[in-house]
């Protein structure tokens, strides 16, 4: 849990990082990350829109991990788009973490419904926003989610600093081919929220007969299945059991063939979400 993959800023991420969406805010949230820190991880995932930042913060400061061996995300909500609500966010979120930086700021959601008619200028001010907050090294990276390539062709357009990660809804139900191939051309890391299809990928018949196979669990399978594409998947768990077991993924290797079968899985847990009418 300590290897790392290296941002296009020279930032270093290690790559398998908490994942807390879904996790209710107070003595869950705290306990769950409390656990994710002594089981290993060094990197966790949250969003101002997750509203538990504050236990998250709790949590981080009672475990004792030095805080320049964390890498703590979290994300602009949709309401605070614009230059100074932007600056704004930071700061609540900073506030509520209990830090006076974060690893990594990403903006949440490219054009949420209240902002369709100018997404494209809104999430420029923020971003220049977010380039401010990058160069005072409150946000040690920046990076944006749920985009897809019309969202950031548009977005390089005035950008001075290329976003170091694009975090997407990646899992073997939902691969997203165009957004990775956009990612990888342009040197962002694809990371993966709900890389276990928020749960949904256990009941997929192949995936239980190749974890017997290598004698691990879907959840491993699937994980690892995530990392060997290159991807930084965010496993979220509430139990102290399964989330370490999501960290024990470092001592075995998918074939190539079954790496294909994997892929071969797509939409089958009925997760698809098509962009087009979900999300956008
Ligand atoms: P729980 O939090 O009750 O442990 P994702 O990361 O794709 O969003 O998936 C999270 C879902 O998968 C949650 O419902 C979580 O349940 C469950 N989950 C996480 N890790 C495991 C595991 N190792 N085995 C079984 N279920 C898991």
């Amino acid at each position: 849990l300590t290897d790392t993959y290296t941002l296009n800023n020279g930032t270093t991420i290690p790559i398998v990082g908490f994942g807390t969406w879904q996790t209710p805010d107070g003595q869950v949230a705290y306990d769950s990350v409390l656990a994710a820190l002594k089981a290993g991880y060094r990197h966790i995932d949250t969003a101002a829109a997750y509203g538990n930042e504050e236990s998250v913060g709790k949590a981080i400061a009672d475990s004792g991990v030095a805080r320049e061996d964390l890498f703590v995300t979290t994300k602009l909500w949709n309401a605070d788009h614009g230059y100074e609500t932007a600056k704004a966010a930071l700061d609540t979120s900073l506030a509520k973490l209990g830090l006076d930086y974060v690893d990594l700021y990403l903006i949440h959601w490219p054009n949420p419904a209240a902002m369709r008619d100018n997404w494209e200028q809104l999430n420029a001010d923020t971003w220049r926003a977010m380039e401010e907050a990058y160069a005072d090294r409150k946000a040690r990276a920046i990076g944006v989610s749920n985009f897809r390539p019309k969202h950031l062709d548009a977005l390089l357009k005035t950008a001075k600093v290329v976003p170091a990660v694009n975090q997407i809804f990646l899992n073997p139900s939902d691969m997203e081919p165009e957004v990775v191939a956009y990612n990888e051309a342009h040197d962002i890391l694809s990371e993966a929220y709900s890389p276990l299809g928020t749960g949904k990928i256990f009941g997929i018949d192949d995936l239980t007969t190749m974890a017997q196979k290598y004698d691990k669990s879907v959840a491993q399978v699937v994980l690892r299945w995530s990392l060997q594409h290159g991807f930084l998947p965010l496993p979220k768990s509430v139990h102290a059991d399964r989330i370490a077991q999501n960290t024990d993924i470092f001592d075995f290797e998918l074939s190539a063939d079954d790496m294909a079968t994997i892929d071969g899985l797509r939409g089958v847990a009925g997760l698809a979400n098509d962009p087009d009418t979900v999300n956008f």
